[in-house]
């Protein structure tokens, strides 16, 4: 049994995509286990840019077989768009090589009209608005419909029917917003579930199956740790375990089958969305991180094109990722980006009213308190884009990578200098 785990380590948009694009050229599986399409997971090839919101990114692998697992919420309609395109780009997407767990919970229109009346109000968070709270609401109070049920699309419009109906009343009194058409709805989703129907499967007995015969499985996390709705800045989160915990509930395998973990962080930190962001910087230096949005890889959501916010390195919230996840290595993505600032900063512990944190405050309150203590480092002038083994990079990288090691207590065994996928230097 081996199960690689690829996790966001930051908020988010690290380039999880990226690399599980590089690590299913040896998989066997790739399994997504949690969210929904408002991840946004970019891989580039050659001179086209793929952005897959549900799709694992093994899709792009002639011999994965990729999995959307229990854990994930799935909106059928954007399912199929996404598939359309990807076929259309010319690689396959089949039950052959995807399948869809019956037990994954359905995105619905209800779904989405209430993310977005509540996101119109005080308690807005800047969600992706694609339904994911409602939907894994839902769940968990027992009220969602899972994907199995559109292997009936009659029972199915029927129930989708009394979702609507149900969401209906809250929009209309609670919201003071026009209701759904309820038959469409039904009607439109009972046609989306013919489509979609092929694709579920047992995915549980998929997977240990695969296991069972020594397949090498990699589960593709979407968000990420500080996005997490147990460990994130709540409650400015998303709905679901972006953990390692959410490998477990959302594919049902044991702890034991994982034999790597690998978070996923980016050279300095992201954020889309509000909530507390302690290394957050304003003013040129942030234009300057974030882009104009000329490049594909600036700096704006791969989902919503919102401009992320951008700020230093966090130290401190690195090594609680590395200590959560037990992480037993790294992947750093987007030094390029760093090339030409000097110095750097990375934040190594946070002052909150004058005594000296060193770890992580799981109270979103205090966290939004908290300033950053800085450790200023040298930068380089070097064009890092073709560095292809770890000492083609300047000494003043390879020292800002060994300081980033020391603060997690984890090595850094990927280093990424470039969205392509040659771009990559594998330690
Ligand atoms: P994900 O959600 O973690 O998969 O990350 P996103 O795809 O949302 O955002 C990462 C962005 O950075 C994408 O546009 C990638 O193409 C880009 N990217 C990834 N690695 C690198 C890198 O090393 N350098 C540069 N310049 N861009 C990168
Ligand atoms: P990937 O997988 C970055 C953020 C939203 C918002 C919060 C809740 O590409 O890293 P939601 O729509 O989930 O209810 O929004 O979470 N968010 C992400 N930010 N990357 C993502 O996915 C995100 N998915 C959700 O911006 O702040
Ligand atoms: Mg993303």
């Amino acid at each position: 049994m081996s199960i690689t785990v690829l996790l966001g380590a930051q908020w988010g948009d690290e380039g999880k995509g990226r690399i599980t694009d590089a690590l299913a050229a040896d998989a066997d599986i790739v399994a997504r286990f949690n969210g929904g399409d408002n991840a946004g997971h970019t891989i580039t090839i050659g001179s086209r840019v793929f952005k897959l919101h549900l799709l694992p990114a093994g899709i792009f692998r002639e011999r994965c077989l990729n999995l959307i697992g229990n854990g994930v919420v799935l909106n059928p309609i954007h399912f199929l768009k996404e598939r359309n395109e990807i076929v259309a780009a010319g690689f396959p997407v089949t039950p052959e090589n995807l399948q869809i767990s019956e037990a994954a919970h359905v995105i619905l229109p209800g779904h989405i009209a209430l993310d977005a009346a509540r996101e119109a109000t005080q308690g807005g968070i800047g969600t992706t608005q694609r339904g994911i709270g409602f939907a894994y609401s839902d769940k968990a109070a027992r009220l969602g419909l899972r994907a199995g049920l559109m292997r009936d699309p009659e029972r199915f419009a029927g129930a989708v029917y009394e979702h609507t109906q149900r969401v209906n009343r809250a929009l209309e009194r609670e919201y003071r917003r026009p209701p759904l058409d309820a038959q469409a709805v039904a009607d439109q989703y009972a046609e989306a579930a013919r489509h979609v129907a092929p694709y579920l499967a047992n995915t549980f007995r998929t997977l240990h199956r695969a296991l069972a015969q020594g397949r090498r499985v990699l589960a593709e996390g979407a968000q990420a740790v500080m996005l997490d709705i147990d460990h994130g800045t709540y409650p400015f989160v998303t709905s679901s375990n972006a953990t390692i915990g959410g490998v477990l509930t959302g594919l049902g395998v044991p702890a034991q089958a994982i034999t790597r973990v690998v978070g996923m962080a980016k050279a300095f930190c992201t954020r889309v969305g509000a909530g507390p962001f302690v290394t957050e910087l304003d003013g040129e230096l942030a234009l300057r991180l974030r882009g104009t949005g000329a490049n594909p890889w600036d700096e704006y959501g791969a989902t919503t094109g919102r401009p992320r916010r951008v700020g230093w390195f966090d130290g401190v919230a690195l090594r609680y990722a590395a200590q959560m996840n037990g992480l037993t290595e790294l992947a750093l993505t987007k030094l390029d980006i760093l090339t030409g600032l000097d110095p750097l900063r990375i934040c190594v512990a946070y002052a909150y009213h004058g005594a000296q944190l060193e770890d992580f405050p799981q109270d979103s309150d205090i966290l939004a308190q908290c300033r950053p203590i800085y450790e200023e480092l040298p930068g380089w002038q070097a064009d890092v884009r073709s560095a292809r083994s770890f000492d083609d990079l300047p000494a003043e990288a390879r020292a800002y990578i060994a300081r980033i090691e020391a603060l997690a207590g984890v090595r850094v065994t990927m280093v990424s200098v470039g969205p392509e996928r040659e771009q990559l230097v594998v330690r």
